[in-house]
């Protein structure tokens, strides 16, 4: 009998990943489901599994915390569940100078953004081998290529995340492993991150994109073998211009906004990380 393959999706109850999570289901593809308790993923699993007809499971666990990684792996494992998909999507996002943000929040930035990422793919590796031809997903931003102001934590985790999956991709190539890594722009994904994309100056707000959209393209790019996945034309000629201009003109145009917007952080749940002022 043929082994039913998963695709295990991180941070899947909300945003990018349930994006990704319905853009797989449409693919037919089986779905192991990640996030945070009460975050609504058992209705999401419940809605995926009515609609596209695929098997989905959904384990609720908080990944900042290390012991539930491996406990997630070993569920998976106890079940039985064969995954040839790791789509490493679970991340904090902020907005806001160094000083005005916490250390506890920094941590859990760079424990979700960097450790996670890297934990999970080295638990699932040996299952990932086992299944191949397999797939592993890390999700950067664009804003690893830019220097950003108000990004340094954020940006240096998502640079962590580009340079891994590309040292990893030369790794595993020939084990039948791909590795992919997507560099989204900005997406309207959740209330602060629309509040945030809309403080945007004029030319980074054109190339704002809907979730639903980058995740077909992320999938596409990831069955394609793709090394890096740049959705969108907008990200792809900022991208071009960093390259064509000159780097002062570059700095000028990207920390243009620096003064004129509030500071946020993504997560909504982690708000309590925040200094009051910034909430
Ligand atoms: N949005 C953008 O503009 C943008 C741009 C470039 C890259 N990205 C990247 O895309 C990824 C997804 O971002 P997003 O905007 O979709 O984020 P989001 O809307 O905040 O969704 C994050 C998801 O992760 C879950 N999650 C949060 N903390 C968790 C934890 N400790 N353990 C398990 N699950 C947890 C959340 O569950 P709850 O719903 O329960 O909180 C939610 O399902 C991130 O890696 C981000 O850096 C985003």
């Amino acid at each position: 009998m043929k082994t039913k393959l998963y695709t295990l999706i991180t941070g899947s109850s909300e945003g990018f990943g349930k994006a990704l999570a319905i853009e797989c289901a449409k693919r037919k593809m089986n779905l192991i489901l990640v996030s945070l308790p009460d975050s609504g993923l058992n209705q999401l699993a419940e809605f995926i599994i009515q609609n596209y007809n695929v098997d989905v499971v959904p384990i609720e666990k908080d990944l900042s915390v290390e012991e539930n990684c491996m406990m997630l792996f070993k569920e998976v494992e106890q079940m039985n569940l064969s995954v040839n998909m790791l789509i490493n999507n679970v991340g904090l996002g902020s907005t806001m100078f160094f000083k005005e943000g916490n250390i506890d929040f920094y941590q859990k930035q760079v424990k979700l953004n960097v450790m996670v990422t890297t934990l999970l793919t080295s638990l699932f590796l040996d299952m990932l081998k086992a299944n191949t031809p397999s797939h592993i997903l890390n999700v950067s931003s664009l804003s690893c290529f830019f220097y950003l102001a108000k990004k340094q934590v954020y940006g240096a985790t998502k640079s962590y995340v580009y340079s891994f999956s590309k040292s990893l991709r030369a790794e595993l190539s020939s084990d039948g492993i791909n590795v992919s890594v997507i560099c989204p722009g900005g997406m309207n994904t959740n209330p602060t991150t629309i509040m945030t994309n809309k403080s945007n100056h004029w030319l980074a707000r054109q190339s704002i994109m809907n979730p639903d959209e980058v995740a077909s393209i992320a999938i596409k790019g990831l069955l394609n073998r793709d090394e890096i996945i740049i959705p969108g034309f907008m990200n792809k000629l900022f991208l071009l211009i960093d390259k064509l201009l000159p780097s002062f003109f570059i700095k000028m145009i990207a920390n243009s906004h620096v003064n004129k917007f509030k500071s946020y952080n993504i997560g909504n749940r982690n708000h309590e990380l925040l200094p009051d002022r910034i909430r």
